[in-house]
Protein backbone atom coordinates (compact mmCIF):
# COMPACT_ATOMS: atom_id res chain seq x y z
CA UNK A 1 0.00 0.00 0.00
CA UNK A 2 1.68 3.87 -1.31
CA UNK A 3 2.16 5.76 1.84
CA UNK A 4 3.06 10.09 1.43
CA UNK A 5 6.22 10.52 3.24
CA UNK A 6 3.84 12.50 6.03
CA UNK A 7 1.74 8.96 6.62
CA UNK A 8 5.33 6.83 6.92
CA UNK A 9 6.15 9.61 9.46
CA UNK A 10 2.99 9.44 11.71
CA UNK A 11 3.73 5.35 11.20
CA UNK A 12 6.91 6.02 12.63
CA UNK A 13 5.82 7.85 15.53
CA UNK A 14 6.40 11.50 15.06
CA UNK A 15 3.20 12.67 15.78
CA UNK A 16 2.93 10.96 19.12
CA UNK A 17 2.08 6.98 20.04
CA UNK A 18 -1.74 7.64 19.28
CA UNK A 19 -1.02 8.60 15.89
CA UNK A 20 0.96 6.25 15.05
CA UNK A 21 -1.24 3.17 16.53
CA UNK A 22 -4.36 5.21 14.37
CA UNK A 23 -2.38 4.72 11.14
CA UNK A 24 -1.31 1.53 12.12
CA UNK A 25 -4.75 0.49 12.54
CA UNK A 26 -6.25 1.98 9.49
CA UNK A 27 -2.58 0.91 7.41
CA UNK A 28 -3.41 -3.29 8.80
CA UNK A 29 -7.45 -2.53 7.98
CA UNK A 30 -6.18 -1.14 4.15
CA UNK A 31 -3.83 -4.19 3.83
CA UNK A 32 -6.63 -6.56 4.68
CA UNK A 33 -8.87 -5.14 2.13
CA UNK A 34 -6.56 -4.54 -0.28
CA UNK A 35 -6.72 -0.69 -0.68
CA UNK A 36 -3.64 0.42 -2.48
CA UNK A 37 -3.77 4.07 -0.19
CA UNK A 38 -5.25 6.08 1.97
CA UNK A 39 -7.58 8.95 1.43
CA UNK A 40 -9.14 12.01 3.03
CA UNK A 41 -12.26 12.36 4.67
CA UNK A 42 -14.32 15.09 5.19
CA UNK A 43 -16.20 13.64 8.42
CA UNK A 44 -16.16 11.08 10.73
CA UNK A 45 -18.77 9.26 12.86
CA UNK A 46 -17.79 7.11 16.07
CA UNK A 47 -19.93 4.98 17.21
CA UNK A 48 -20.14 2.04 19.47
CA UNK A 49 -20.21 4.66 22.63
CA UNK A 50 -22.78 3.76 25.11
CA UNK A 51 -21.23 2.20 27.98
CA UNK A 52 -23.37 -0.80 28.56
CA UNK A 53 -21.74 -2.01 24.64
CA UNK A 54 -17.70 -0.91 25.59
CA UNK A 55 -17.87 -1.41 29.53
CA UNK A 56 -14.97 -0.63 31.73
CA UNK A 57 -12.26 -1.56 29.19
CA UNK A 58 -13.69 0.76 26.28
CA UNK A 59 -13.62 3.55 29.01
CA UNK A 60 -9.88 3.24 29.81
CA UNK A 61 -8.75 2.84 26.19
CA UNK A 62 -10.76 6.21 25.32
CA UNK A 63 -9.21 7.95 28.44
CA UNK A 64 -5.47 6.90 27.23
CA UNK A 65 -5.84 8.85 24.00
CA UNK A 66 -3.72 11.41 23.57
CA UNK A 67 -4.48 13.48 20.24
CA UNK A 68 -6.77 15.69 18.64
CA UNK A 69 -9.46 15.01 16.09
CA UNK A 70 -8.19 16.61 12.51
CA UNK A 71 -11.78 16.39 10.83
CA UNK A 72 -15.55 17.71 11.77
CA UNK A 73 -16.30 14.22 14.26
CA UNK A 74 -19.33 13.34 16.10
CA UNK A 75 -20.63 10.50 18.00
CA UNK A 76 -23.48 8.26 17.98
CA UNK A 77 -26.22 8.03 20.56
CA UNK A 78 -24.69 7.32 23.86
CA UNK A 79 -26.60 4.97 26.89
CA UNK A 80 -28.77 7.79 28.38
CA UNK A 81 -30.05 10.97 27.84
CA UNK A 82 -27.41 13.37 29.25
CA UNK A 83 -29.39 15.91 30.75
CA UNK A 84 -32.55 13.71 31.63
CA UNK A 85 -31.09 10.08 32.84
CA UNK A 86 -32.75 10.07 36.10
CA UNK A 87 -36.22 10.88 34.38
CA UNK A 88 -34.98 7.73 31.83
CA UNK A 89 -34.62 5.62 35.05
CA UNK A 90 -30.94 5.05 34.54
CA UNK A 91 -28.63 4.25 37.50
CA UNK A 92 -25.89 6.92 39.07
CA UNK A 93 -23.30 4.48 38.39
CA UNK A 94 -23.94 3.92 34.44
CA UNK A 95 -24.12 7.50 34.16
CA UNK A 96 -21.15 8.44 35.80
CA UNK A 97 -19.33 6.13 33.57
CA UNK A 98 -21.38 7.22 30.19
CA UNK A 99 -20.12 10.65 31.02
CA UNK A 100 -16.54 9.48 31.20
CA UNK A 101 -17.12 7.80 27.84
CA UNK A 102 -18.45 11.52 26.59
CA UNK A 103 -15.35 13.47 28.04
CA UNK A 104 -12.94 11.28 26.79
CA UNK A 105 -14.16 11.82 23.44
CA UNK A 106 -14.79 15.73 23.94
CA UNK A 107 -10.82 15.60 24.87
CA UNK A 108 -9.78 14.33 21.60
CA UNK A 109 -11.98 17.24 19.90
CA UNK A 110 -15.21 15.28 18.80
CA UNK A 111 -18.45 16.79 18.94
CA UNK A 112 -20.79 15.98 21.78
CA UNK A 113 -24.05 16.09 18.90
CA UNK A 114 -24.97 12.30 20.00
CA UNK A 115 -26.97 11.36 17.11
CA UNK A 116 -27.09 8.78 14.47
CA UNK A 117 -28.49 11.27 12.11
CA UNK A 118 -25.34 13.39 12.03
CA UNK A 119 -26.41 14.33 7.78
CA UNK A 120 -29.07 16.42 9.62
CA UNK A 121 -25.93 18.50 10.73
CA UNK A 122 -22.79 17.93 9.16
CA UNK A 123 -24.82 17.39 5.21
CA UNK A 124 -22.09 15.80 2.99
CA UNK A 125 -22.15 16.11 -0.70
CA UNK A 126 -22.70 13.53 -3.50
CA UNK A 127 -18.88 12.15 -3.61
CA UNK A 128 -17.39 13.31 -0.10
CA UNK A 129 -15.42 10.46 1.40
CA UNK A 130 -16.38 10.01 5.06
CA UNK A 131 -15.64 7.61 8.23
CA UNK A 132 -18.99 6.82 9.36
CA UNK A 133 -19.50 3.91 11.56
CA UNK A 134 -23.24 3.48 12.41
CA UNK A 135 -25.06 1.21 9.67
CA UNK A 136 -28.08 3.70 9.61
CA UNK A 137 -26.14 6.86 8.68
CA UNK A 138 -23.74 4.71 6.46
CA UNK A 139 -26.64 3.67 4.07
CA UNK A 140 -28.33 6.84 4.22
CA UNK A 141 -25.02 8.43 3.66
CA UNK A 142 -23.77 6.48 0.60
CA UNK A 143 -27.44 5.75 -0.81
CA UNK A 144 -29.61 9.01 -0.32
CA UNK A 145 -26.72 11.65 -0.52
CA UNK A 146 -24.42 9.69 -2.62
CA UNK A 147 -21.43 10.44 -0.22
CA UNK A 148 -18.63 7.55 0.22
CA UNK A 149 -18.52 5.36 3.12
CA UNK A 150 -17.32 2.28 4.69
CA UNK A 151 -19.51 0.96 7.47
CA UNK A 152 -16.44 1.67 10.25
CA UNK A 153 -15.86 -0.09 13.38
CA UNK A 154 -15.09 2.08 16.84
CA UNK A 155 -11.46 2.00 16.40
CA UNK A 156 -10.92 2.37 12.73
CA UNK A 157 -13.58 5.66 13.43
CA UNK A 158 -11.59 7.11 15.47
CA UNK A 159 -8.26 6.17 13.72
CA UNK A 160 -9.52 7.84 11.13
CA UNK A 161 -10.51 11.18 12.93
CA UNK A 162 -7.19 11.51 14.40
CA UNK A 163 -5.71 11.12 11.17
CA UNK A 164 -8.09 12.34 8.87
CA UNK A 165 -7.80 9.19 6.36
CA UNK A 166 -9.11 6.21 5.53
CA UNK A 167 -8.22 3.33 3.54
CA UNK A 168 -8.92 3.29 -0.38
CA UNK A 169 -11.25 0.23 -0.97
CA UNK A 170 -15.32 -0.99 -0.49
CA UNK A 171 -17.78 2.04 -1.02
CA UNK A 172 -14.73 4.52 -1.89
CA UNK A 173 -14.69 2.82 -5.28
CA UNK A 174 -17.40 3.70 -7.77
CA UNK A 175 -17.86 0.09 -9.10
CA UNK A 176 -18.21 -1.30 -5.48
CA UNK A 177 -21.40 0.58 -5.75
CA UNK A 178 -23.40 -1.31 -8.72
CA UNK A 179 -26.45 -2.62 -7.90
CA UNK A 180 -26.21 -6.29 -7.85
CA UNK A 181 -30.13 -7.07 -7.64
CA UNK A 182 -33.44 -5.80 -8.91
CA UNK A 183 -36.30 -5.65 -6.06
CA UNK A 184 -39.05 -4.57 -7.82
CA UNK A 185 -42.45 -3.82 -4.72
CA UNK A 186 -45.22 -4.46 -6.31
CA UNK A 187 -46.96 -2.41 -3.76
CA UNK A 188 -47.57 0.97 -3.07
CA UNK A 189 -45.73 1.84 0.21
CA UNK A 190 -47.00 3.84 3.01
CA UNK A 191 -44.39 5.53 5.45
CA UNK A 192 -43.58 2.56 8.00
CA UNK A 193 -43.95 0.62 5.25
CA UNK A 194 -40.69 1.14 3.85
CA UNK A 195 -39.11 0.26 6.97
CA UNK A 196 -40.21 -3.15 7.45
CA UNK A 197 -39.81 -3.76 3.61
CA UNK A 198 -36.26 -2.71 4.77
CA UNK A 199 -36.22 -5.55 7.92
CA UNK A 200 -37.74 -8.03 5.12
CA UNK A 201 -35.37 -7.66 2.54
CA UNK A 202 -32.00 -7.11 4.49
CA UNK A 203 -31.88 -10.74 4.84
CA UNK A 204 -32.83 -11.93 1.34
CA UNK A 205 -30.32 -9.47 0.27
CA UNK A 206 -27.57 -10.17 2.12
CA UNK A 207 -24.41 -8.28 1.02
CA UNK A 208 -25.72 -7.91 -2.43
CA UNK A 209 -26.93 -4.01 -3.49
CA UNK A 210 -29.92 -3.46 -4.46
CA UNK A 211 -32.05 -1.55 -7.04
CA UNK A 212 -35.94 -1.05 -5.63
CA UNK A 213 -38.13 -0.17 -8.24
CA UNK A 214 -40.78 1.67 -6.14
CA UNK A 215 -44.33 2.04 -7.33
CA UNK A 216 -44.27 6.10 -6.07
CA UNK A 217 -42.01 8.72 -4.72
CA UNK A 218 -40.25 7.98 -1.61
CA UNK A 219 -39.29 10.94 0.85
CA UNK A 220 -36.65 11.41 2.36
CA UNK A 221 -36.95 10.28 5.77
CA UNK A 222 -39.26 7.01 4.22
CA UNK A 223 -35.54 6.05 2.79
CA UNK A 224 -33.90 6.70 5.96
CA UNK A 225 -36.72 4.11 7.84
CA UNK A 226 -35.94 1.99 4.44
CA UNK A 227 -31.98 1.96 4.72
CA UNK A 228 -31.73 0.96 8.46
CA UNK A 229 -34.28 -1.70 8.47
CA UNK A 230 -31.95 -3.08 5.35
CA UNK A 231 -28.56 -2.34 7.23
CA UNK A 232 -30.08 -3.98 10.41
CA UNK A 233 -31.43 -7.39 8.94
CA UNK A 234 -28.18 -7.80 6.01
CA UNK A 235 -24.94 -7.04 6.02
CA UNK A 236 -25.47 -4.16 3.19
CA UNK A 237 -23.72 -0.47 3.11
CA UNK A 238 -25.97 1.10 -0.08
CA UNK A 239 -29.35 0.96 -2.01
CA UNK A 240 -30.29 2.56 -4.83
CA UNK A 241 -34.13 3.61 -5.76
CA UNK A 242 -34.44 3.83 -9.46
CA UNK A 243 -34.71 7.15 -10.50
CA UNK A 244 -34.59 8.83 -6.80
CA UNK A 245 -31.29 8.13 -5.23
CA UNK A 246 -28.38 10.21 -6.77
CA UNK A 247 -26.68 6.90 -8.43
CA UNK A 248 -29.46 4.72 -9.29
CA UNK A 249 -28.78 5.72 -13.28
CA UNK A 250 -24.72 6.05 -13.78
CA UNK A 251 -24.81 1.82 -13.56
CA UNK A 252 -26.03 -0.82 -16.10
CA UNK A 253 -29.28 -2.86 -14.76
CA UNK A 254 -28.35 -6.09 -12.65
CA UNK A 255 -29.65 -9.59 -14.59
CA UNK A 256 -31.14 -10.79 -11.04
CA UNK A 257 -34.70 -9.54 -10.20
CA UNK A 258 -36.41 -10.25 -7.11
CA UNK A 259 -40.35 -9.23 -6.78
CA UNK A 260 -42.07 -7.99 -3.47
CA UNK A 261 -45.94 -8.94 -3.78
CA UNK A 262 -46.84 -8.47 0.13
CA UNK A 263 -45.52 -7.51 3.61
CA UNK A 264 -45.48 -9.26 6.55
CA UNK A 265 -46.36 -7.68 9.92
CA UNK A 266 -44.76 -9.46 12.44
CA UNK A 267 -46.14 -8.97 15.67
CA UNK A 268 -44.16 -10.19 19.11
CA UNK A 269 -46.83 -9.20 21.46
CA UNK A 270 -50.30 -7.39 21.71
CA UNK A 271 -50.50 -4.93 24.74
CA UNK A 272 -47.11 -2.82 24.96
CA UNK A 273 -45.81 -0.55 27.95
CA UNK A 274 -43.72 1.48 26.40
CA UNK A 275 -44.54 3.08 22.60
CA UNK A 276 -40.98 4.09 21.19
CA UNK A 277 -40.80 6.32 18.45
CA UNK A 278 -37.22 7.50 16.80
CA UNK A 279 -35.11 4.70 15.61
CA UNK A 280 -33.28 6.42 13.65
CA UNK A 281 -33.45 9.62 15.40
CA UNK A 282 -35.99 12.02 13.94
CA UNK A 283 -36.42 15.00 11.49
CA UNK A 284 -38.16 18.23 12.75
CA UNK A 285 -40.34 17.38 9.89
CA UNK A 286 -41.34 14.00 11.66
CA UNK A 287 -41.79 15.76 15.20
CA UNK A 288 -43.87 18.33 13.62
CA UNK A 289 -45.85 15.63 12.36
CA UNK A 290 -46.28 13.85 16.29
CA UNK A 291 -47.06 17.34 17.80
CA UNK A 292 -49.91 17.41 15.03
CA UNK A 293 -50.86 13.90 16.15
CA UNK A 294 -51.00 14.20 19.84
CA UNK A 295 -54.30 15.41 20.51
CA UNK A 296 -55.02 14.79 23.54
CA UNK A 297 -52.56 13.42 27.35
CA UNK A 298 -51.02 9.88 26.87
CA UNK A 299 -52.16 7.02 29.00
CA UNK A 300 -49.08 4.88 28.19
CA UNK A 301 -45.19 5.66 28.22
CA UNK A 302 -44.56 7.73 25.31
CA UNK A 303 -40.74 7.60 24.29
CA UNK A 304 -39.59 9.77 21.27
CA UNK A 305 -35.59 10.34 20.13
CA UNK A 306 -34.57 12.80 18.57
CA UNK A 307 -30.63 14.91 18.20
CA UNK A 308 -30.37 17.35 20.57
CA UNK A 309 -29.21 19.78 17.17
CA UNK A 310 -33.13 18.88 16.00
CA UNK A 311 -34.88 19.37 19.11
CA UNK A 312 -33.24 23.01 19.64
CA UNK A 313 -34.30 24.08 16.60
CA UNK A 314 -37.68 23.83 17.46
CA UNK A 315 -38.67 24.31 20.87
CA UNK A 316 -42.55 25.21 20.64
CA UNK A 317 -43.16 21.92 18.62
CA UNK A 318 -41.46 20.04 21.65
CA UNK A 319 -42.90 21.71 24.21
CA UNK A 320 -46.44 20.83 22.69
CA UNK A 321 -45.22 16.77 22.45
CA UNK A 322 -44.56 16.87 26.08
CA UNK A 323 -47.66 18.69 27.15
CA UNK A 324 -49.21 15.72 26.26
CA UNK A 325 -47.11 13.66 29.11
CA UNK A 326 -44.93 12.06 26.41
CA UNK A 327 -40.89 12.74 26.81
CA UNK A 328 -38.80 13.63 24.02
CA UNK A 329 -34.96 12.12 25.13
CA UNK A 330 -31.93 13.11 23.08
CA UNK A 331 -28.52 11.30 23.24
CA UNK A 332 -29.52 7.59 23.26
CA UNK A 333 -32.16 5.72 21.81
CA UNK A 334 -34.40 2.99 22.61
CA UNK A 335 -32.04 0.46 21.49
CA UNK A 336 -28.63 1.30 22.84
CA UNK A 337 -29.77 2.57 26.31
CA UNK A 338 -30.29 0.23 28.70
CA UNK A 339 -33.77 2.01 30.26
CA UNK A 340 -35.95 -0.07 28.13
CA UNK A 341 -34.90 -3.48 29.48
CA UNK A 342 -37.42 -2.87 32.42
CA UNK A 343 -40.47 -3.20 29.59
CA UNK A 344 -41.92 -6.09 28.82
CA UNK A 345 -43.42 -5.33 25.47
CA UNK A 346 -42.42 -2.35 23.32
CA UNK A 347 -44.62 -0.85 19.97
CA UNK A 348 -42.47 1.25 17.26
CA UNK A 349 -42.64 1.84 14.05
CA UNK A 350 -38.87 1.25 12.96
CA UNK A 351 -37.74 -2.06 11.37
CA UNK A 352 -34.28 -1.56 13.01
CA UNK A 353 -35.98 -1.12 16.22
CA UNK A 354 -37.98 -4.36 15.67
CA UNK A 355 -34.80 -6.49 14.66
CA UNK A 356 -32.51 -5.10 17.63
CA UNK A 357 -34.66 -5.10 20.70
CA UNK A 358 -35.63 -8.48 21.10
CA UNK A 359 -31.87 -9.33 20.45
CA UNK A 360 -30.18 -7.08 22.58
CA UNK A 361 -32.87 -6.62 25.61
CA UNK A 362 -34.40 -9.81 25.39
CA UNK A 363 -37.72 -7.50 24.78
CA UNK A 364 -41.37 -8.37 22.85
CA UNK A 365 -41.95 -5.97 20.15
CA UNK A 366 -45.30 -4.58 18.48
CA UNK A 367 -44.81 -3.21 15.00
CA UNK A 368 -47.35 -0.10 13.62
CA UNK A 369 -47.06 3.00 11.53
CA UNK A 370 -46.45 6.47 13.22
CA UNK A 371 -50.15 7.39 13.32
CA UNK A 372 -50.56 3.85 15.08
CA UNK A 373 -47.80 4.52 17.58
CA UNK A 374 -49.54 7.59 19.01
CA UNK A 375 -53.07 6.23 18.91
CA UNK A 376 -51.94 3.26 20.86
CA UNK A 377 -50.06 5.39 23.89
CA UNK A 378 -52.91 7.54 23.65
CA UNK A 379 -55.67 4.94 23.95
FE1 LIG B 1 -30.17 5.18 15.73
FE2 LIG B 1 -30.42 3.80 17.89
FE3 LIG B 1 -31.86 3.19 15.82
S1 LIG B 1 -28.55 4.52 17.07
S2 LIG B 1 -30.66 3.78 14.08
S3 LIG B 1 -31.96 5.11 16.98
S4 LIG B 1 -30.78 1.76 17.09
Amino acid sequence: MYLTLDEERALEGEYGETVRKSMEILVALGKIYSADRLIEVESVQISGISYRNIGDPGIEWLESLNARVRVPTLINPAGMDIHRWQDMGITEEFARKQMRILNALKKIGAKPELTCTPYYILKPSKGDHLAWSESSAVIYANSVIGARTNREGGPSAIASALTGKTPRYGMHIRENRAPDVIVDVNLKLKSHEYSLLGYMIGEEVGDRIPLFIMKGRPSEEDMKSLGAGLASTGGIPMFHVKDVTPESNEFDMPKERMVVENLENPQGCEDPDLIAIGCPHLSGRELKKISNLLNRKVKKELWIFTSRYVRNRIPEVIRKIEMSGARVYTDTCMVVSPATERFGCVMVNSGKALCYLPKLSGLRVKFGSLEECVEEAMK
